[in-house]
């Protein structure tokens, strides 16, 4: 019989751009405060990649940083997997122009896109790629560039959204170490609850939108509060479940971070401390994606995790797509 091959985080990294904007350059740009804002969604500030720089760079950073910390080269990566619904590019794949980028030569690069829930599928994919024997060390990114396609006219949805990127290097760790299950989920009956079109439009769409820019991020935030604070507590609860692990044993949860509200609504009905709980949209805003990558990375690096910490991940985003992943810390 074959060696089972446990996969686990060995190197992460992030990048958050420069530029702040806060709640008050907002009251200057719509009809908002930071009262609103904060109260309704616990974010003050968030990162704004500077006009004419390319999202695709800030992945480069966070992978960089990534392998660094794995003290692997980049040359070993056998997949590059980029989550992102904020590419600069449909083709080439922002993957490919990070795999340019960090001179990973020998390895495959797609794109993935599963909005917010984005990293927790591209972790599953990318451990089934090395459990299957295929690849030895797969770097998984995160990259939004969401201030792109923001409705900067919209205050329903531009006050939410940052800039950001986060990286983890996955490979092969000790046995009783890694990402014991990941649990997937879409409901596309639900697909015109958070809407970003490319090609195509419905008059729905138009309508929606303030500015005559369609490329841009609307949703029907009050259908997606309730649909997130549900799922973010089933995902926790099936992937601990899954994994035979008791809600008292797991050291920290780490959410999607669209709303605070969200994140604490799903922590009360888990019973589990808001200590427990990681949320960072205070300085980030919603980074799609990136939200979880860039919160492992600030946690890991502020010495919060230790060996045999037991963290479960939980997302959900446009789609609607949700998932959620128990990882045994190893480092
Ligand atoms: N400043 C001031 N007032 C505002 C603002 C603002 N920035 N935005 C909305 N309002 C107003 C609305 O116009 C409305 O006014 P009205 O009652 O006169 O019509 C009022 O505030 C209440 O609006 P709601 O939408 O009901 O406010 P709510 O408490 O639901 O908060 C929010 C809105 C923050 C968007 C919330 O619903 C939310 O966080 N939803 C989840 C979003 C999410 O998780 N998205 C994830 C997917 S994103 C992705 O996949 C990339």
């Amino acid at each position: 019989m074959s060696k089972t091959i446990n996969v686990g985080i060995i190197g992460s990294g992030s990048y958050l751009p420069e530029k702040i904007l806060t709640n008050e350059d907002l009251e200057k740009m719509v009809d908002t405060s930071d009262e609103w804002i904060s109260k309704r969604t616990g974010i003050k500030q968030r990162r704004i990649l500077d006009d004419g720089v390319p999202g695709y760079t800030m992945g480069i950073e966070a992978s960089k940083r990534a392998l660094k910390m794995a003290n692997i080269n980049a040359e070993d990566i056998g997949m590059i997997i980029v989550s992102t619904n904020s590419p600069d590019y449909i083709v080439p794949s922002t993957a490919c122009l990070v795999q340019r980028g960090i001179g990973a030569v020998n390895a495959a690069a797609f794109d993935l896109n599963a909005a917010c829930s984005g990293f927790i599928y591209a972790i599953s994919v990318g451990q089934n790629f090395i459990k299957s024997g295929q690849y030895k060390h797969v770097l998984v990114v995160s990259v939004e560039a969401l201030s792109k396609v923001t409705d900067w006219k919209d205050r329903n949805t531009c006050v939410l959204f940052g800039d950001g990127a986060g990286a983890v290097v996955l490979s092969e760790v000790e046995d009783e170490y890694g990402i014991k299950g990941t649990h997937l989920g879409a409901d596309g009956t639900m697909c015109e609850s958070v809407t970003l079109p490319f090609t195509y439009t419905t008059e729905e769409d138009r309508a929606n939108r303030i500015s005559n820019s369609y490329n841009t991020i609307w949703q029907n935030g009050s259908q997606v509060f309730k649909f997130a604070v549900k799922v973010m507590e089933t995902a926790v609860l099936k992937i601990a479940e899954d994994t035979s692990t008791p809600m008292d044993e797991v050291s920290y949860i780490i959410p999607h971070q669209a709303n605070a509200r969200i994140i604490e609504g799903a922590a009360k009905r888990l019973g589990i401390d808001s200590d427990r709980v990681i949320n960072i949209i205070e300085e980030t805003g919603n980074v799609s994606s990136a939200c979880i990558p860039v919160a492992i990375d600030r946690s890991y690096n502020e010495g919060k995790f230790k060996k045999g910490d037991n963290i479960i991940l939980v997302g959900f985003g446009g789609g609607l797509t949700w998932g959620s992943a128990l990882i045994k810390w190893g480092i």
